[in-house]
């Protein structure tokens, strides 16, 4: 598995030099990264060489302000020049950032705030921590005028106005779709841009951990005014009677956008690479496209003797959609996609590639350790790993559209997917939603059904089934090739109805909840799958339930749940369902259900929120896999139980186990299917081991858990030490604590102190503790520096033009002094006066890159020089200007002069000056406990190749060094 990530994560990589003749969204990021070092706050990279779309990665280069700053949208005039939404407003003071962020993560945990949120103090009730500002400059080269422009946004939490350059782009309500600005119109060409995002997250969606801010990635993305249109590419294969024989129909179509005042004609042409990246097929066709209107072509070609995707087989096929206009390319896109086939049987359950195949799902929030729900894509690609790992084939995206990224990683390393969505309803706005979720989604080949809710408290109604229906009917326009479910936690046990009646597939959540055996008799043509199951409680290294933990063994659950292996044992029992989804694959923050307070996370994951696995996650690879497993709890470290019966269990698939305590046989059992064996044993320290034996008898596994000595050292192990050097991918590093042995201490919980060098960064720490209330994220912090500029004096002019006062080397001791602090200045109508001050600086003061000269005001025009050169002009009162004065600075005096012609009412310089130095960051001091032995950094690389080291420390125990590389 390990293999097949890295090599997932290094074909990506690999494609940085393919990029040059194509285009993918992943090849564009990583190139676009490459690049980024050249243009500071912009990702530049050359497009394909005959094609003009770019698509430009917008994750750097964020400033970021948690609060609302009186902000008041006028919605009668287009564009905004006054305040955050303003192209001039000044954040230089605001926190730099870069996506995907989340600055729920940052708060403290706040007992009086949302348990079902995590107890963050954000939403309901907390407004001063629930709305945020996130401003970026970009800039556009004048040769982007006459194209297509687009932001594209992942996802934000929640409710966001988006404006650029002060006008109001957009108002987008929902926490979880993606969405996308035209820009064409208000964008500056040959010239610096503002974009500014207002997020408000004072409501909630759900009743988990939502999160706060702009969480996914955003993009930018220009085309020829005639292209392909966003999302315009569908893509997908077909065998006659759905049976995976002879060859595979492949069906394509583009819809076209001619954005422009003249019709144009327009050629496509469709190629269709193969895996190993042979052209197997190819259509053509062509059309005259109206003048500002869309238009959908579609062809097919047949791809002969296809190589089928599985989740044990993910090979991915490229369609390469090229678009000619007047015998130019105006546009060529890639997009991957898999040929399968896909089946719901009433009886047979669910086929994949005309086969029988069980659902080993888990349904998954999206947040992890340390970055809440602000995922690098390499933790998307570290978590469906995990999932692998464990025997997991399928994922359910609970209760939301996932991020675009985890969908990419379960094409590549083989999950599937069950995209749900967050809002059921039929209004224009939720069926808009849901259009946009399928047109994004339906090429995945990992996306093998729609689900269309979860648990609605009305599920059994007739407008419900309306609702359903009316969903259903869009999803089947938009996507002939896949069916629909929804998460039904109430359902009929005779004939159909509420949603069921608007179904494809009938979805049951928790066979506790009704009689499915009775639904399949009633219903005997309807097919049907498990969408819920499980909710398991169990805290990682715990063996005794405790006021805030429950115990890893499987025995405690919620109320609509079962043990572990009761509910598998279910689904095993009746392949017509078609397995199913357990509740959850990893913790996840809030929904602490069964506790409250001090409990911020969840229990119900098989996985923490590190991914760190918990026992019962053996008992799945038992049942999941066709490895041999073997695995004992608990640990083997009860000095407080010399002599006292302890509890061992084995999860494994071996079908006998003998276990031994110092190498005393304590009886070979054997394994009955699907469950798990268990003894009690007398405690006394020492090793306590396990051999299991296959079907003829030999010994197959061992292994043993011991009694460890105190903790003396820390073990780091990234999962990956070569990662990329573009500023995005990640290692994730365990820390686990060991003894003079080198064996990981099961109950360890000491404070490990981490510190980074290189090209690299730490973005978040964790350690699955369900009432750990350390920070996840340690920010450096920001030394302010800023001097008021004092002093001023001033002459009166007859007018502003090339005055000699305003040179760098004039005697002004004789002129008048004046008081610049003030709301009014001293000039009187149509006066014209130069205000001068003078400052000292240091070799020090100059290090930084920026330097801001910042007016309160400058009543009405004003002519800014420093040390004789212009650095800038302010011609409205009523701002606050500010100008970056870096250049014209020097060591030792320097003279700032203001030439200034007032109007009317009173004028000159008002309300304060002064000369703001960029913010030196002084290094965070990263700390995290062990929770049950280990403890998790989530470390990220920076633009630029190079070893990155990690070093971990503590109180008493040598410390350790881990290198990763960061390569190019
Ligand atoms: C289900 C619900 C999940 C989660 C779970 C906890 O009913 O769909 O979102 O709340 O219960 O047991």
């Amino acid at each position: 598995m390990g293999e097949l990530l890295q090599s997932s994560l290094a074909g990506l990589a690999g494609r940085k030099i393919a990029f040059i003749t194509e285009n993918t969204k992943m090849r564009q990021r990583y190139a676009s990264k490459l690049m980024f070092a050249m243009a500071a706050g912009f990702l530049a990279f050359a497009a394909a060489a005959d094609s003009p779309r770019e698509r430009l990665l917008m994750d750097s280069g964020w400033k970021f302000h948690l609060g609302d700053l009186g902000f008041r949208e006028n919605i009668i005039n287009a564009g905004i020049n006054q305040g955050p939404a303003g192209i001039k407003f000044n954040a230089n003071a605001w926190l730099s950032v870069e996506l995907p962020h989340d600055w729920a993560i940052e708060l403290p945990f706040d007992k009086t705030a949302n348990a079902s949120h995590g107890y963050k103090p954000l939403g309901p009730g907390f407004p001063t921590n629930s709305i945020g500002w996130y401003r970026k400059s970009f800039s556009l080269a004048s040769d982007d005028k006459g194209k297509r422009l687009w932001l594209e946004f992942g996802g934000v939490y929640r409710k966001c106005q988006v404006f650029l350059n002060g006008y109001k782009l957009t108002h987008h309500e929902g926490g979880y779709n993606s969405f996308r600005c035209d820009i064409t119109d208000v964008a500056n060409y040959g010239a610096k841009n503002v974009l500014a995002v207002r997020v408000d997250a004072s409501e909630f969606e759900g009743w988990f951990y939502e999160g706060a801010g702009i969480y996914r990635h955003v993009w930018l993305v220009k085309t020829a005014p005639l292209a392909i249109a966003p999302d315009g590419v569908f893509v997908y294969s077909q065998f006659k009677d759905n049976v995976p024989r002879g060859p595979a129909e492949i069906h394509f179509h583009t819809e076209l956008l001619n954005a422009q005042d003249k019709s144009a004609g327009a050629k496509v042409n469709w190629q269709v690479l193969a895996p190993d990246g042979k052209v197997v097929a190819e259509a053509a066709g062509s059309e005259t496209v109206d003048s500002w209107e869309t238009k959908e072509m579609a062809g097919k070609a047949k791809v002969s003797a296809p190589v089928l995707w599985s989740p044990e087989s993910p090979k991915l096929y490229r369609l390469i959609t090229t678009v000619v206009s007047e015998g130019q390319v105006v546009d060529r896109t890639e997009t991957e996609f898999g040929i399968r086939t896909l089946a719901f049987d009433a009886n047979e359950g669910f086929l994949l590639n005309g086969s029988h195949y069980t659902i080993k799902g888990t349904c998954n929030h999206q947040d992890h350790a340390g970055v809440g729900i602000g995922l690098p894509d390499a933790l998307q690609y570290f978590r469906v790993a995990k999932l692998k790992e464990m025997g997991g084939n399928a994922i359910r995206t609970s209760h939301n559209e996932p991020a675009a990224e985890l969908v990419e990683a379960c094409d590549h390393l083989g999950m599937l997917v069950m995209d749900e969505t967050r809002n059921f309803a039929s209004d224009p706005q939720a069926l808009a939603n849901l259009e946009q979720q399928i047109r994004r989604d339906r090429n995945h080949p990992s996306v093998f059904i729609w689900s269309l809710g979860n648990e609605e408290p009305r599920q059994r109604t007739e407008a419900d089934g309306a609702i359903a229906r009316s969903m259903r009917r869009l999803a089947h326009k938009l996507d002939p090739t896949r069916r629909c479910t929804f998460a039904m936690s109430d359902w009929s046990a005779g004939k159909a109805d509420g949603i069921s009646t608007g179904l494809d597939v009938q979805g049951f959540n928790y066979f506790n909840n009704g009689e499915m055996d009775a639904f399949h008799r009633s219903n005997p043509g309807q097919p049907c799958i498990g969408t819920e199951e499980g909710s398991g409680f169990y805290t990682r290294g715990i063996y005794e339930n405790t006021a805030t933990y429950k115990s890893a063994f499987d025995e405690n659950y919620n109320g609509n749940g079962a043990p572990t292996e009761k509910c598998w044992g279910y689904y095993v029992d009746r392949p017509w369902v078609g397995g199913t989804f357990l509740w959850t694959g990893f913790d996840y923050r809030g929904e602490t259900t069964p506790f409250g307070w001090p409990n911020i996370s969840s229990e119900f994951g098989i996985l923490d929120t590190c991914g760190f696995p918990k026992d019962v996650f053996y008992f799945y690879q038992s049942w999941w896999t066709t490895n041999v497993v073997l695995h004992l709890l608990p640990h083997w470290n009860w000095p407080d139980k010399m002599g006292q019966n302890i509890d061992v269990w084995c999860f494994s698939n071996c079908r006998e186990v003998e276990l031994f305590l110092n190498g005393l046989s304590l009886g070979k059992k054997e394994m009955p299917r699907n469950s798990h064996l268990q003894w009690k044993v007398k405690y006394g320290p020492g090793t306590l081991s396990a051999r299991g034996y296959g079907a003829d008898g030999k010994e197959i596994a061992a292994t043993k858990v011991e009694t460890t000595g105190a903790p003396a050292g820390i073990k780091l192990t990234p999962d990956r030490a070569l990662i990329h050097g573009d500023g995005e991918d990640c290692s994730v590093v365990t820390a686990a604590m060991t003894d003079s042995q080198g064996r990981v201490v099961p109950t360890a919980n000491n404070m490990i102190h981490f510190e980074i060098s290189g090209p690299g960064k730490i973005i978040g720490v964790g350690n699955g503790d369900p009432i750990c209330h350390e920070p996840d994220v340690n920010f450096a912090k920001a030394e302010e520096s800023s001097a008021v500029l004092k002093d001023w004096r001033m002459k009166e002019v007859p007018d502003v033009k090339e005055r000699p006062e305003v040179a760098a080397e004039v005697d002004d001791r004789q002129w008048r002094e004046v008081d610049v602090r003030g709301d009014a200045g001293p000039l009187q109508p149509e006066e014209a006066a130069v205000f001068r001050t003078h400052v000292s600086l240091a070799a020090a003061d100059l290090e930084d890159s920026q330097i801001n000269l910042n007016f309160g005001m400058i009543d009405d025009d004003g002519w800014i020089y420093v040390n004789g050169k212009l650095a800038g002009e302010s011609h409205d009162w009523n701002e606050a200007p500010s100008f970056d004065v870096r250049k014209f600075l020097r060591v030792g005096d320097n003279v700032i002069a203001v030439a200034v012609k007032n109007h009317d009412g009173p004028g000159g310089v008002n309300k304060g000056v002064s000369l703001e130095f960029e913010k030196r960051t002084i290094p965070a001091d990263w700390q995290r406990s062990a929770f049950n032995g280990l403890a998790q950094v989530i470390i990220q690389s920076e633009a630029g190749a190079g070893e990155i080291q990690l070093k971990a420390s503590g109180d008493g125990i040598a410390s350790a060094v881990a290198t990763i590389h960061a390569g190019l």
